[in-house]
């Protein structure tokens, strides 16, 4: 199951991303079983502490649901090293590697394998990338892989000059480009569920499927975030890529075999036959102080511009110029300071346009991503009893009824483990990144631009910017509110 006599080295130890993500997750492998104890974990970063200071910051974070798993963070502890050094300096990785290379002597082993975890802002980034492989890369005595994560530039210029830099260094192979949506046990339901269920490739495409929706909703705002997020917006922080994956695996065609690079090879087309889009067609909203007064406005965040533009709301409508999916229009939308926190996606089915039944609610198959995952797909049915009624219910997986003991994984764990793996299935490829980019840049240049507009205003809380409805509604989603039907567990649309 896992791989024995690895050396996995979390660059950035001291920030907030390996402390609430990196080393979570980590421990989350080990204490289901899925991280050998022979693994070493070397924290690495500037910040002066030593080994036992360091375990002592981690420990508030790691999930911890069973007494026993309080005995395993000891154990999961005792791997855990720390090296304090600049990244700019040989030393440090001097340092890391001997500290690897006596690892691996005392236990006997003569491959030298190495997981290099970087958690780091832009600004570090190929300063490290290419200190680890001048001085921290086994060569041909074993195998390394590098994961890094977002951003991947701001745009498709700073994507390209960044990949430019660290392609001659690194090896697509050796790298992992971590896009943690696409570890989310939803997101990876998504090719089993679309291509291991015949009946659905009849009617996945144009003819039956009128629209597609994918949302992505905050309940929190930006607060203390503010003066980072001013600068992302929410397109780039979560659109370019997370959302955008998912519809890349929504929409894709099937992989000629399970193969990553098949799989990496079929989002890429997929990718390269979304239209460009127009932005002045994209619905840009901005949160204002909540109706009650109790929270705060996007502006009053003190480490905001006050006549900021950032965009913390968008609804696009995007078209896939192809066969499978010309005419759907496919709706991505995303906001901070929402009405709910969730993820969910909307497939809605043509209605039956006359006669018999002309009159009931579409079919729409949801996929909950978060909160509690799920799938449901409404239905018309009779009501029971003696009346010929009908009515709207769902066929209903959700998996907290259907699959009560199962672990599921957090997104993090699952893709560490990929990437121990050497699965890059479920990474971001180079030429993938060129594409999002390409698509998102002149958006973005609009909307961070001298004329921007200044994004609608929505109340902290609320749906989003009045405009919604009719938005989505201009796109071809029906909004079917029959009063006779709601989802058991929803939370507000
Ligand atoms: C991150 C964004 O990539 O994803 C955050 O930078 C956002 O702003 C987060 O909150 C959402 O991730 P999740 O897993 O909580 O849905």
């Amino acid at each position: 199951e896992f791989k024995e006599n690895t050396a996995i080295v979390v660059f950035g130890a001291s920030g907030d991303l390996a402390k609430k993500k990196t080393f979570p997750a980590l421990f989350g492998l080990f204490r289901e079983g899925y991280l050998s104890k022979t693994t070493k974990i070397i924290g690495y970063a500037r910040s002066k502490m030593t080994d036992e200071e360091l375990r002592t910051r981690l420990i508030p974070f790691f999930k911890t649901t069973t007494e026993q798993s309080k005995t395993l963070v000891a154990d999961f502890l005792q791997l855990v090293t720390y090296v304090s050094a600049p990244y700019d300096q040989p030393e440090g990785y001097q340092k890391l590697n001997s500290i690897i290379e006596k690892f691996d002597a005392e236990r006997n082993v003569t491959e030298s394998h190495r997981l290099y975890y970087l958690a780091l802002p832009p600004s570090v980034f190929i300063t490290v990338a290419s200190n680890l492989k001048k001085y921290a890369h086994p060569g041909d005595k074993g195998l390394v892989r590098l994961i890094v994560e977002k951003p991947f530039g701001r745009d498709l210029k700073t994507s390209r000059e960044l990949q430019r830099q660290l392609a001659p260094i690194w090896t697509e192979e050796e790298l992992y480009r971590i896009d943690h949506y696409l570890g989310k046990e939803m997101v990876k339901n998504m090719l089993p569920f679309r291509f291991a269920n015949n009946f659905l490739a009849a009617c996945w495409n144009n003819n039956f499927v009128t629209s597609v929706q994918i949302a992505f909703k905050e309940q929190f705002g930006t607060e203390g975030r503010g003066g980072y997020f001013d600068s992302i917006g929410i397109i780039r922080d979560v659109m370019q890529n997370h959302l955008l994956q998912v519809l890349t695996l929504l929409l894709m065609e099937r992989p000629r075999s399970a193969d990553p690079e098949a799989v990496r090879d079929e989002k890429v087309r997929l990718l390269k036959c979304i239209k460009e889009l127009d932005p002045k067609k994209v619905l840009l909203g901005q949160y204002t102080q909540s109706e009650d007064g109790t929270k705060p406005g996007y502006l009053d965040d003190a480490t905001v511009d006050p006549k900021s533009k950032c965009v913390t709301f968008a609804a696009m409508c995007l078209e896939v110029d192809n066969e499978r999916w010309e005419g759907v229009p496919i709706i991505l939308r995303a906001g901070k300071a929402l009405n709910a926190s969730k993820v969910e996606i909307r497939v809605q089915f043509k209605g039956t346009t006359n006669g018999m039944y002309s009159e009931v609610s579409r079919n729409e198959l949801v996929i909950r991503v978060q909160p509690d995952e799920a799938m449901y797909l409404k239905m018309n049915t009779k009501v029971p009893g003696i009346k010929n009624e009908t009515t709207t219910t769902e066929l209903d997986l959700s998996y907290k009824d259907r699959y009560k003991n199962f672990y599921i994984p957090e997104a993090y764990e699952s893709l560490i483990r990929d990437c121990l793996h050497g699965d890059h299935s479920n990474f971001v490829r180079d030429d993938e990144l060129e594409v999002s980019w390409k698509l998102f840049t002149p958006l973005l240049n609009f909307v961070e631009g001298d004329d921007a507009p200044m994004p609608l205003p929505y109340a902290y809380g609320s749906r989003g910017p009045n405009g919604l409805n009719q938005y989505l509604a201009n796109n071809g989603y029906v909004y079917e509110n029959h009063s006779s039907y709601s989802w058991p567990i929803t939370t507000p649309d």
